[in-house]
């Protein structure tokens, strides 16, 4: 089980025009192929990273894995980044079940893009990240004369990572040996299978370091980032402290209210009284999240005197919450949620609660438990008076 992580690094990089490979250049003193392998190692679920390398570059790169301390095996790539890849599935461990595909030339990708990718995978057997163009696109014949312009709105360029279910990478990229297909990523070989590949957003920073200005692109994009530099997650956590949030809320039960918890609408005869749609749920999460930062509480930042938030869906605080975090350079670490209420059964509501906060929190979904209990018919919940929820959080500052 968990996954293998193939990092394709056998090319020569004769587009940037010196003489040794591409990823072996530092980006602010650390190696493109470094930094695109330790963007992989923080994930428990990585359970194996196989570095494939042109023969002439196998005692540098070893000697580097070394260096840095990483733990990877290598494999000899082959004359074309297919033939590349298909040798890292050769050496891939049999029992994974699921299978990373990556460029070592694109250092720069966000730990968020590859957790979501695997939160999707589980679902889709076959993710690939990509990101919207933002040029219009000619296609065009071999005299450059233009032949067509594809819509833009349906047009999107993919990046790595690609991931797929082991069987299914492994019966492409068999059948591409068998039947000659060509393609320049992995995700071609599945959809020449006839299956469906599901693209994520990425992000217009996972560049690839093409041509010299890539480099250029790349140091400006690094000194952006600085202190939430993926280069070294290990490093990243270590500077870092995690930050623990307690939040609770309650509120009472009423006739002529919807009943709202965690963005879901349940069904029931009585709702929350609150100014806002009193998402008992959701402000305990949100009082967790602030007080984690050390930014107070929801009243602070929510006043129920302000006219603008008189109904309003708590999950539009809940998205302006985690923005003021990411804005001080905080991260959602993970959320666990208690409901107290006697009735209804919030067993069915759960799972399109934890999508909910997952997306208003820019998390994914496995990063969140949300629990319900009664309490035996005792106090105010158990009379069915009103509905409380506790939420804790870990908040990485
Ligand atoms: N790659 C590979 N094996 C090959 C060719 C490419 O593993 N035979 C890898 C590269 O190392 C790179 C990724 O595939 O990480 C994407 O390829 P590209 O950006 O085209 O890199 P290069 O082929 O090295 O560059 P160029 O095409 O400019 O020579
Ligand atoms: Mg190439």
């Amino acid at each position: 089980m968990g996954a293998g992580v193939i990092i394709a690094a056998a090319g020569s990089g004769e587009r940037l025009g010196l003489n040794q490979n591409k990823i072996l250049l530092p980006l602010d003193g650390v190696p493109i192929l470094v930094r695109s392998i330790k963007a992989f190692t923080v994930y428990p679920w990585v359970k194996e990273i196989i570095v494939v390398v042109r023969e002439e570059d196998y005692r540098m790169i070893q000697g580097m894995l070394e260096q840095w301390q990483i733990k990877a095996q290598l494999a000899i790539g082959g004359p074309r980044r297919q033939d590349s890849v298909a040798a890292g599935i050769a050496a891939l461990r049999p029992d994974l079940k699921w299978v990373f595909i990556h460029d070592a030339a694109r250092p720069l990708v966000e730990p968020g893009i590859i957790a979501e990718a695997y939160s999707q995978v589980q679902e889709h057997q076959a993710v690939g990240v990509a990101v919207p163009v933002k040029d219009t696109i000619k296609l065009v014949d071999e005299e450059r004369f233009v032949v067509g312009t594809p819509p833009r709105p349906r047009l999107w360029a993919i990046q790595t990572p690609q991931v797929f279910s082991s069987g299914l990478i492994k019966k492409a990229y068999k059948r591409a040996q068998r039947e000659n297909w060509e393609a320049t990523d992995d995700c071609s070989l599945v959809e020449l299978l006839g299956v469906k590949v599901k693209l994520i957003l990425g992000s217009y920073g996972n560049i690839k370091i093409t041509t010299a200005e890539d480099l250029d692109i790349a140091d400006a994009i690094i000194g952006k980032r600085s202190g939430v530099d993926t280069m070294d997650m290990e490093k990243f956590l270590e500077s870092r402290s995690v930050r623990v949030g307690i939040g609770c809320d309650v509120h009472r039960l009423v006739a002529n209210r919807p009943l709202i918890l965690g963005g879901v609408t349940l069904d029931y005869h009585l709702g929350l009284e609150g100014h806002s749609d009193a998402d008992a749920a959701v402000h305990a999460l949100m009082d967790a999240l602030l007080g984690a930062a050390g930014l107070g509480d929801i009243g602070r930042h929510f006043p129920d005197t302000d006219p603008r938030y008189k109904g309003i869906s708590s999950i539009v605080f809940l998205e302006q919450v985690t923005e003021k975090l990411n804005q001080l350079g905080c991260a959602v670490g993970n959320a666990d949620l208690v409901i107290v209420a006697q009735q209804p059964r919030l067993a069915g509501y759960t799972a399109q609660m934890k999508r909910n906060l997952a997306k208003a929190m820019k998390i994914p979904e496995s990063r969140i438990n949300i629990k319900a209990t009664t309490t035996e018919g005792l106090g105010f919940c158990g009379r069915g008076e009103g509905i409380a929820a506790w939420a804790t959080v870990t908040v990485l500052c």
